[in-house]
């Protein structure tokens, strides 16, 4: 009985301790599991973390890459951005050359030409256009004066500027052909004999036959002579008509003709302030001085 109670005891304790031991190997097998597991995450977050720093690398290089490109890109446009400036600017260029050279190619010569005693206006000479000015500017308004088409504008604006400043100018003559001038040069001989040539041109050289001549005269004056050079419209004159491009052709001591206070020219505003503010005439400058106005003579 003894025995069997002793042996069940161990029997007992024998499941017990096999009981026991299972569970012991089955929790250390777990624990290992986990350990097992536990490493593996772990390697598999190190490996996550090695890719994902990978990637980021990866992705900063090429962000890099096209940052840089980018820059380049940038660098490269504003380079042609330049070399298209460059060549508007020379296209501009170019077509403004072009434009002056079609200007002057259309501007008559013979508009600054020094018409005198010494120089001569072909006897077939004859302005490009011209234009009737209106009676009301006239000393005369029965008579037909003309102009040259283009300095028209300036004359009127001259002479409107004078009736504003309260002086009284009127045209006494502007044009004058080949013809005209021979015609009336040969009355003044008929008169005045040899002493014409010393206030008269002869056909062929004289100012009025390119059209941008004029006489002016003020009230109550009713010939031109010398007197005109007292008048308040002489001393206007003398002051603005640069202003319009007009200049005095023959100022006292010219080596062509009489003073002649009432023969203005028109030349251009441009080519009129330069004579005007150094104070020199129109026929004591070199022909080559002046021709560089030309181009500039209707600006
Ligand atoms: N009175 C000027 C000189 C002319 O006849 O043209
Ligand atoms: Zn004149």
């Amino acid at each position: 009985m003894r025995f069997l109670q002793e042996h069940k005891r161990l029997i007992g304790g024998g499941l017990a301790a096999i009981l026991a031991g299972g569970l012991l190997g089955y929790g250390i097998r777990m624990e290992i599991e986990l350990l097992i597991m536990n490493r593996m995450l772990r390697g598999e977050l190190a490996g996550e973390r090695q890719t994902a720093s990978a990637e980021r690398n990866y992705y900063e290089n090429l962000l890099s890459l096209a940052s840089s490109t980018n820059q380049n890109l940038q660098q490269h446009l504003q380079g042609e951005q330049s070399r298209n400036n460059a060549i508007e600017s020379q296209v501009l260029q170019l077509s403004g050359n072009v434009n002056q050279l079609t200007q002057l190619q259309n501007t008559d010569p013979q508009l600054l030409e020094k018409y005198s005693r010494v120089y001569f206006l072909n006897e077939n000479y004859q302005p490009k256009s011209l234009t009737a000015i209106d009676s009301s500017y006239l000393y005369n308004p029965k008579r037909t004066e003309q102009f040259l088409a283009p300095a028209l504008p300036y004359l009127l604006s001259l002479m409107n500027a004078a009736k504003i400043a309260g002086i009284d100018l009127k045209i006494a003559s502007a044009y004058r052909s080949f013809g005209t001038q021979a015609a009336l040069h040969t009355e003044y001989l008929v008169t005045y004999g040899i002493g014409t040539n010393q206030f008269s041109a002869e056909e062929g050289y004289s100012e009025h036959q390119l059209g941008t001549a004029a006489d002016f005269i003020t009230s109550p004056m009713t010939a031109l002579t010398t007197t005109f050079a007292s008048t308040s419209a002489y001393a206007w004159l003398q002051s603005n008509a640069y202003k319009y491009g007009f200049v005095l052709s023959y100022p006292k001591g010219n080596p062509y003709y009489i003073f002649e206070p009432w023969h203005w020219r028109f030349v251009g505003v441009s080519l009129a302030t330069w004579l005007y503010q150094s104070n020199q005439s129109f026929y004591d400058v070199s022909q080559r001085t002046i021709n560089q106005y030309l181009i500039s003579i209707f600006n």
